[in-house]
């Protein structure tokens, strides 16, 4: 049984419908990628998904719990992160106390019967391994608005792990990098996926094609295709959709 079933999702905009009826699962273990051109409703479904927007019809399943009337913080609660913007670190801070706050929010009930000190050591452990995992162990002590782009993204991402998801939703990760950062994040999401599903969105089509077990293409709200990357590079639909657009495949 897949881990993430979105069935039939309808998004409106007025008289446009960005999101027409769009089904999707996710297995667990599974980057799974979205793509498809400028406008065709990929961060639309992403906020549906993660409940930023309500959802005019469809529903959503994740580990056999309905998310579909949820409140996104409640969405988080039940395994569905996905990574903040920027303007959600506490950029005065450094990057250890932005991870260790991020490990304290999702902490929950597992410290409870512990006391303070064995608490805090286990909280601390855990925001170091973060930083180990997302290779921020050399700028723990950095202000967090202070680090270069590039590494501001990994820590978005640590974040959006701390609070332990079962999907984790990437809105174009690589946005805004070069190629040295962009292969860097590439490795690590590829390292990921074993504790967690990923969502991926990307324009980036060396990344999708690189990290993909399964790509999904959107086009004007609807799923046009999909299937494994293979697949996908062949389908003359998709051929057709990107083609005379400067994103090759
Ligand atoms: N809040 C909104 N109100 C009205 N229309 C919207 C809104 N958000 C998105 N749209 C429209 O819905 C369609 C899908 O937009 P969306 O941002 O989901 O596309 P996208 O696939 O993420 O594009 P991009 O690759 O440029 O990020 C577009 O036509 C867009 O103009
Ligand atoms: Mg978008």
């Amino acid at each position: 049984m897949s881990l993430f079933v979105a069935d039939r999702l309808v998004k409106r905009f007025g008289g446009l419908l960005a999101t027409d009826a769009v089904s999707l699962a996710v297995d667990h273990g599974e980057v799974h990628a979205l793509i498809g051109p400028n406008g065709a409703g990929k961060t639309t479904l992403v906020n549906l998904i993660s409940g930023l927007l309500p959802a005019d019809a469809g529903r959503l399943v994740l580990d056999g719990v309905e998310l579909t009337a949820m409140a996104p913080h409640r969405r988080v609660q039940h395994g569905l992160s996905r990574c903040f913007q920027i303007t959600s670190v506490f950029g005065g801070r450094s990057v250890f106390d932005n991870l260790l706050l991020a490990v304290q929010a999702h902490a929950g009930s597992s410290f409870r019967f512990l006391r303070r000190r064995a608490a805090e050591t286990g909280l601390h452990r855990q925001a170091l391994e973060l930083a180990q995992t997302l290779g921020l162990e050399t700028v723990l002590h950095r202000v967090a608005a202070t680090l270069p782009h590039g590494l501001q993204r990994r820590l978005d991402l640590a974040l959006a792990l701390a609070a332990r998801p079962k999907l984790l939703l990437l809105d174009e990760p690589m946005a805004g990098m070069g190629p040295d950062d962009s292969q860097q994040m590439v490795a690590l999401i590829g390292r990921l996926r074993e504790r967690t599903a990923i969502l991926l969105i990307e324009h980036d089509m060396d990344a999708v094609f690189q990290l993909a077990d399964r790509i999904s293409v959107l086009d004007y709200g609807r799923v046009l295709a999909c299937g494994d990357p293979a697949s996908i590079r062949a389908h003359p639909q998709v051929r057709a959709v990107y083609l005379g657009t400067e994103e090759g495949m």
